[in-house]
């Protein structure tokens, strides 16, 4: 698809400039130099391979060509909305999910904070990142990248949590650009409720092992383990530890399992 095409495609969406590239290192580090030259908000960088794509603390992002989507959606603060990483990354999740269940009729989930799974296996992942101009926020751009053929799943020796695509799942083949029309979608209904009690009660609903035993990971320090048993206002996430107190947790660099799975 070229990037005349890809306009037509999306020609009903309110979006500023789009582009497709065959080949870009990284859709967000494109979007991130789009957002500080100024241009339009809503506007999109799609490719159809990423070289250097990327997900939390530089980890790696796969993005073979020709079977998955990458793309980042720049977004500038509403007058009154108060853009947080935090929420914009449940918007990206929440948006994949609303649409992996609704017209796809997948039991999606959202493994917090940033990924998405279907029966336990990762299928999608969102990055935020943030655009200074000063103290105040630019822009962000909402990376998205998205597994829709088979053979867009990593090798499993290169992953430490189980993989796979909407076309494993589904057991049929998706539309690469239906699909992504179909995310957006979501993106911009969602985008106005952003700071509503209800967007964070739907964020909440679709987290993946709630209620079930999980343990935080981070590197250099003792697990976390308790419940989940939601977000606070800010999109942490409530634990119940053992002791019966509550923790928030903070997204950062740290890895959510599921243990006892027996
Ligand atoms: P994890 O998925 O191990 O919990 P994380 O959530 O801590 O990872 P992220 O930054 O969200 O880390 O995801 C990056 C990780 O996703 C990489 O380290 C790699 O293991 C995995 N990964 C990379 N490319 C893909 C892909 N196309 N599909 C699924 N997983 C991928
Ligand atoms: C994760 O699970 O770690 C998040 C992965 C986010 C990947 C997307 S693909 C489009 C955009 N460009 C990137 O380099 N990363 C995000």
């Amino acid at each position: 698809m070229d990037t005349i095409t890809l306009q037509e495609h999306l020609l009903e969406l309110p979006l500023g400039q789009v582009a497709f590239f065959p080949v870009l290192g990284s859709t967000n580090t494109e979007g991130i130099r789009w957002a500080e030259e100024g241009v339009p908000k809503l506007s999109l960088v799609v490719a159809d391979e990423q070289t250097t794509g990327r997900g939390r603390s530089d980890r790696i992002w796969q993005t073979p060509p020709g079977v998955a989507l990458a793309f980042s959606l720049i977004i500038r603060p509403g007058q009154n909305m108060a853009i947080s990483t935090s929420r914009l990354t449940g918007l990206g999740a929440l948006a994949v999910c609303d649409v992996l269940q609704s017209v796809y009729k997948l039991p999606a989930k959202i493994k917090w904070p940033n990924d998405v799974l279907v029966r336990d296996s990762k299928l999608a992942g969102v990055l935020v990142e943030t655009v200074w101009q000063g103290n105040e926020i630019l822009s962000s751009v909402l990376g998205i990248g998205i597994n829709v053929a088979r053979n867009s799943v990593p090798s499993q020796e290169d992953l430490d949590f189980s993989a796979t695509s909407v076309d494993a799942v589904l057991g049929s083949t998706v539309d690469r650009w239906m699909l992504l029309k179909e995310v957006l979608e979501a993106i911009l209904t969602r985008l106005p409720q952003l700071d509503q009690d209800g967007f964070l009660e739907d964020w909440e609903a679709n987290l993946a092992f709630r209620g079930k035993p999980v343990q935080i990971l981070r590197d250099g320090a003792e697990p976390d383990q308790g419940q989940i048993q939601g977000l606070n206002h800010e999109g942490f996430l409530r634990l119940r530890l053992s002791n019966g107190e509550e923790k928030l947790v903070q997204s950062g660099d740290l890895k959510l399992r599921q243990v006892d799975r027996t």
